[in-house]
């Protein structure tokens, strides 16, 4: 069986990588981007840089800020009209996981058409896209270089799960100089997603000998770092460290999966408005407690990797160690629980049995080295409470 890799054609990572983006267009032979963000970045001035750096460069470039949170539908089709408009021939991401994952499907309806449904998993993307430059302010989702975007239907309000090689970037401006103003909730919501990709993609049934490299070793950075990240906000060395490992972590799940955690993670964050990484962060200690049976080597390997457990651990006392450390962790982070995130308690049992079958539904549990059933999931639901 041969495995399908696909990651970036350009990677510029370091400090300073953001001033290199208009060169990174330049050699792409765009002429005419259109730089995809948010009402935040643009109202911080961020934006505007972009903008002028890559008009200084003698190309032609306009600003779209409508970028939501949990991006939709309706935010997507305002962008599509705002690149034919304008007549684009290529796209910037600038922002969290919601800006990359917006000029993704821009891109995939500009060259495509139809509604961004017509490509939810498991259709294919039949055309690839203009040029995408994706430049993350957060490490983080892993979006620069993976295959994925997440949007939910502004109709149904259904989070759609699009997948293809086509939305990998052509290229990704990994500068961890933009992350280190980042508030410190969000600085543990981020690398607290990109441990969970790094650690489900090493688990996952999808996991391959490529992956595993990137996945063992942003996990390793991600344990060590991010506490001293979240603590010292402008500790330089942190910051670097968590910007490559979250882009490392990015490139494991690209080319394996993610699993349990992201399955009944994405339906609390439609149902409740938990950020991604919080509702990750609630999930992952339960959850490795819940999966460990299934693949006791594979998680002792994490266990090792990240420095909880011993080289000579038994497989045993590794994965023990791993669990009790997750928990541990939440606490340092400072993780809330469902009930202490102030979520009212009779719609969260209300809503467990639909959360359960759109967990299911995602296909992500399906990877997971346990599978469960939808009562197990509900099972899980409850004890996260
Ligand atoms: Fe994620």
């Amino acid at each position: 069986m041969t495995t399908d890799i696909r990651v970036p054609a350009v990677l510029k990572i370091g400090a300073g990588a953001f001033h290199e983006a208009a060169g990174v267009l330049s050699s792409l032979k765009c002429a005419r981007p259109l730089v995809v963000t948010d009402a935040f970045l643009a109202g911080s001035g961020l934006a505007g840089k972009l903008r002028d750096q890559i008009v200084s460069s003698g190309l032609h470039c306009e600003v779209f800020a409508g970028v939501v949170a949990d991006p939709t539908t309706e935010a997507v089709d305002q962008g599509v009209r705002a690149f034919s408009e304008g007549g684009h021939d290529s796209l910037v991401s600038l922002g969290g996981g919601s800006s990359i994952d917006t000029a993704k499907a821009i891109g995939l309806l500009v060259a495509n058409g139809g509604r961004i449904s017509d490509y939810k998993v498991p259709k294919p993307i039949p055309v690839t896209g203009p040029p995408h430059v994706a430049i993350p302010t957060t490490a983080g989702t892993g979006s620069e270089v993976s295959r994925f975007t997440v949007i939910s239907d502004s109709a149904t309000e259904e989070k759609m799960l699009i997948a293809g090689g086509a939305l990998v970037p052509s290229a990704a401006v990994v500068d961890y100089e933009l992350t280190i103003s980042m508030p410190k909730r969000l600085t543990a919501d981020t690398g607290t997603d990109s441990l969970t990709h790094a650690i489900e993609s090493y688990v996952s049934r999808k996991a391959n000998a490529f992956s595993d490299v990137f996945a063992l070793s942003a996990m390793k950075t991600i344990w060590a770092e991010l506490p001293i990240a979240y603590h010292q906000p402008d500790n330089r060395a942190a910051r670097e460290a968590m910007m490559l490992a979250a882009t490392l972590a990015g490139i494991a799940f690209s080319n394996a999966s993610v699993a349990l955690v992201h399955g009944m993670s994405r339906p609390i964050g439609f149902f409740f408005h938990v950020p991604h990484g919080l509702s990750n962060a609630m999930l992952l200690p339960a959850v490795t407690r819940y999966s460990a049976e299934a693949a006791p080597a594979r998680y002792a390997d994490c266990a090792r990797a990240m420095g909880i457990a011993a080289p000579d651990d038994s497989n045993d006392t590794a994965v023990n160690m791993l669990i009790e450390g997750l928990f541990r962790r939440n606490e340092e982070l400072e993780v809330p629980s469902p009930r202490r995130f102030g979520i009212a308690e009779s719609r969260y049992f209300e809503v467990i049995p639909t959360m359960a079958k759109q967990a299911l539904a995602s296909g992500s549990p399906q990877n997971n080295p346990r599978v469960p059933s939808a009562e197990e999931i509900e099972q899980l639901y409850r004890e996260l409470w």
